[in-house]
């Protein structure tokens, strides 16, 4: 089995309701392809992690890097793996930053038990992004 993580950047007019229909519909799809994992989204870019046999990854990897709701989407991470470490979810999302006191580490705590180290940072990373103004 296979597993990739990547990000890209959101077009304009995207929000959490976009969000909700784009993952229920991935939800449903990737239940077909026996494909699992999740999405963070934090307004300016996602970052997705997908998990299954690899030609299903490939195909499906593609197709979503031609989807107009995003651009930029650059491949992180990408490995072989044993073991899924999100079996649970054929799809969630999250809206991060969860910018109010504990969330980030309510985020932590609602990642999946399955995920390893380097996936846990790599997410929570993420999701502690914090948009700041420049001073000028
Ligand atoms: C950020 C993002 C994540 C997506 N994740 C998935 C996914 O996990 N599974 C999926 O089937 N489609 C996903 N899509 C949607 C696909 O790009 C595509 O629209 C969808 O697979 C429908 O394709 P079809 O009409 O050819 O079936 C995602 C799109 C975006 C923008």
């Amino acid at each position: 089995m296979h597993s990739l993580i990547y990000v890209s950047s959101v077009r304009a007019e995207f929000g959490p309701a976009e969000l909700e229909t784009l993952t229920a519909q991935a939800a449903r799809k990737n239940a077909r392809r026996e494909i699992t994992g999740m999405l963070a989204f934090n307004g300016k870019s996602f970052m997705q992690l997908l998990e299954g046999e690899q030609n299903q990854i490939e195909a499906l990897v593609e197709k979503i890097s031609k989807d107009p709701r995003h651009r930029d989407l650059i491949v992180i991470r990408r490995r072989d793996i044993e073991v899924r470490e999100c079996p649970d979810w054929t799809m969630r999302s999250f809206v991060v930053p969860l910018d109010r006191a504990g969330d980030a580490k309510r985020f932590s705590m609602a990642l999946p038990d399955g995920f390893d180290l380097d996936t846990r940072l790599l997410f929570t990373s993420f999701g502690s992004l914090v948009r700041q103004q420049p001073k000028v």
